[in-house]
């Protein structure tokens, strides 16, 4: 099953709060990035469960193992289902945000499905020549790199990975159902691609493998959301 996750990338909790109550029925998942996590704090996580919504927090964290385990055990009290680590910390950093997004789910006073750590493969904002000169390196195979450190992620006990639709196949045929697939650049049927290079429809990126969909401005800049959504499912479905 594949779930459309809406992305929250509104500066604050008025405008997150107009868009949740605009698609109503039509979403029950919402990612939160740092945009929204700075200005809001974990009370945005809270209030979106409290609302009967899950909530992916996409932070992105890449530090010492200790700290990253203590962060991820903050965001999973607070009630995340998902949450992003840089696959590029290595293993132990992924096995301990594992372990410190368990804790945090077995704090939690209500009754929690946990919180699964997602490792972030390469920003599809760096291509090629981008990461050859972040990491020293002279010549980069971009899907070689993100299955490698696709491994880190299935090494260290991550739930899964996000990854551009184009590197998916890839890395599901590698890692198959043991590592879920988070993709963004979701664009419907003959919808404006904006600034993302490499899009995709929902039904293209579920048959590249993907278990999460993020939806940004397909959905969120639509004249009518709640259409984009069904749309969505439509695609999903393969009717469109
Ligand atoms: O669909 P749209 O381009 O508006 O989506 C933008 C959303 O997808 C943002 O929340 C952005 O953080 C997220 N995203 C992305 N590319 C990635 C990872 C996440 O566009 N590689």
């Amino acid at each position: 099953m594949v779930t459309p996750i809406v992305a929250l990338d509104v500066a604050d909790r008025p405008a997150a709060q107009a868009l949740v109550t605009r698609l109503g029925a039509s979403c029950r998942f919402y990612k939160v990035g740092l945009e929204l996590f700075a200005a809001e704090g974990p009370d945005i996580v809270s209030w979106l469960r409290d609302a009967g919504k899950s909530v992916f927090v996409d932070l992105k964290l890449h530090d010492i193992p200790n700290t990253v385990r203590g962060a991820a055990r903050s965001v999973a009290r607070h009630g995340a289902s998902l949450l992003t680590v840089h696959a590029s910390g290595g293993s132990e950093m992924i096995r301990a945000a594992v372990e410190g997004a368990h804790e945090g789910a077995q704090e939690r006073a209500v009754a929690s499905d946990g919180c699964g750590i997602l490792g972030v493969t390469i920003l599809t904002s760096m291509d090629a020549a981008g990461i050859g000169e972040a990491w020293g390196r002279e010549q980069v195979d971009v899907t070689r790199e993100v299955v490698r450190l696709a491994g880190l992620v299935a090494a260290g006990g991550g739930a899964g990975i996000v990854c551009s639709g184009h590197e998916a196949a890839a890395v599901h045929s590698r890692f198959g159902e043991a590592l879920g697939l988070l993709i963004p650049g979701i664009r419907l049927p003959g919808g404006d691609a904006h600034d993302q290079r490499r899009v995709m429809t929902p039904r293209a990126a579920a048959d590249a493998g993907a278990r999460w969909l993020i939806l940004g401005r397909a959905v969120t800049g639509a004249a009518d959301p709640v259409a984009a959504m069904e749309q969505v499912a439509a695609s999903l479905a393969g009717a469109v």
